[in-house]
């Protein structure tokens, strides 16, 4: 394999079908692996700096979690609050102090286009955690394995995107990657948080079938995975425009009772009121192993992109 070895991780856009494919097997051996053992040493020696200028609880910590699950180190800053970056530190100059003491950096920060700022600051690898309302690639593709895991197969896949599509980087990447195994994508959101066009327009014009919907229940029971997110209410400029979408789409026992089918239920969390508790025990319920994949996949990038793997 080797082919991230390395590389930044920046973009969902960025992955041939293969590269996730592989990431995917290496994710999964190691999953197999853990059960026997807590720790498999293949970094052992190396040292990830992760970098938060934004709050985070599931990437962070399962980064943190696949560097030591891999025998290496980790250095970290959990706020901007805690950083040179409060006494103007740009990231750039923060990516290039890093680099020092580090052999790869995971990064989140408010602004898009931050991670690439740092990736091409840095010599080590980037992998970008978040960047405001752009991308989240490392969560798109520990979301697909874990279709793949609930579903089955990714063949002929059929995923409703439900919610904040305007400002939720986690669907933005998710579409890319879900893009090379020519899934059937509904986007169901109210029109003020629909899919950027120019997402829309790219992944159309590479022969995605995407239809863009406000009605949740009709994408639902044509899907085989919801994905709910949250509404970004952080994003927002103007606080009366939240208050107009919250609480747009609600998936409840009720809901999924009417449903009449099996679905498998993702979110990348946190969630607010977009999942209420009483489905969390309905089979398809997913989310809480989703973002236990999150560390395998987490582990298979950073062993691949330190050339480990
Ligand atoms: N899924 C996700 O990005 O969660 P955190 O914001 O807790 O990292």
């Amino acid at each position: 394999m080797g082919s991230l070895k390395g590389k930044d991780i920046l973009h969902g856009n960025q992955f041939t079908k293969k590269e996730i494919e592989a990431v995917m097997k290496v994710a999964w051996e190691f999953e197999q692996q853990l059960k026997k053992k807590d720790v498999l040493p293949l970094c052992k020696g190396k040292i990830l700096a992760t970098l938060f200028f934004e709050p985070s609880t599931r990437t962070r910590l399962s980064f943190e979690a696949a560097m030591q699950r891999l025998g290496g180190g980790v250095i970290s800053m959990a706020s901007a609050d805690s950083s040179s970056a409060a006494k103007g530190e740009t990231v750039a100059d923060t990516a290039r102090t890093v680099e020092q003491y580090a052999d790869l950096i995971a990064m989140r920060h408010p602004r898009i286009g931050s991670a690439k700022e740092a990736a091409d600051a840095a010599n080590i690898p980037v992998l970008n955690g978040g960047d405001g309302a752009g991308q989240h690639p490392t969560q798109a593709i520990l979301d697909v394995y874990t279709m793949k895991k609930e579903v089955g197969s990714l063949k002929n896949l059929t995923v409703a995107l439900v919610g904040d599509l305007k400002f939720g980087r986690t669907v933005h990447a998710l579409v890319e990657v879900l893009a090379q195994f020519g899934a059937k994508l509904y986007c169901v959101s109210p029109s003020l948080l629909r899919m950027p066009e120019e997402i829309i327009t790219s992944l159309r014009g590479r022969g995605i079938e995407i239809s863009e919907t406000d009605n949740l229940k009709q994408a639902a029971r044509a899907s085989q995975v919801i994905y709910m997110t949250r509404i970004q209410k952080e994003r927002f400029q103007d606080i009366a425009e939240y208050e107009r979408v919250k609480g747009a789409y609600v998936i409840n026992q009720e809901f999924l009772k009417g449903l009449h089918q099996k679905i498998t239920i993702m979110h990348p969390l946190p969630r607010v009121d977009e999942i209420n508790p009483d489905a969390d025990s309905y089979p398809g319920a997913a989310y809480f192993r989703q973002m236990r994949n999150g560390v395998f996949i987490r582990m298979a990038l950073i062993a691949m992109v330190l050339g480990k793997r």
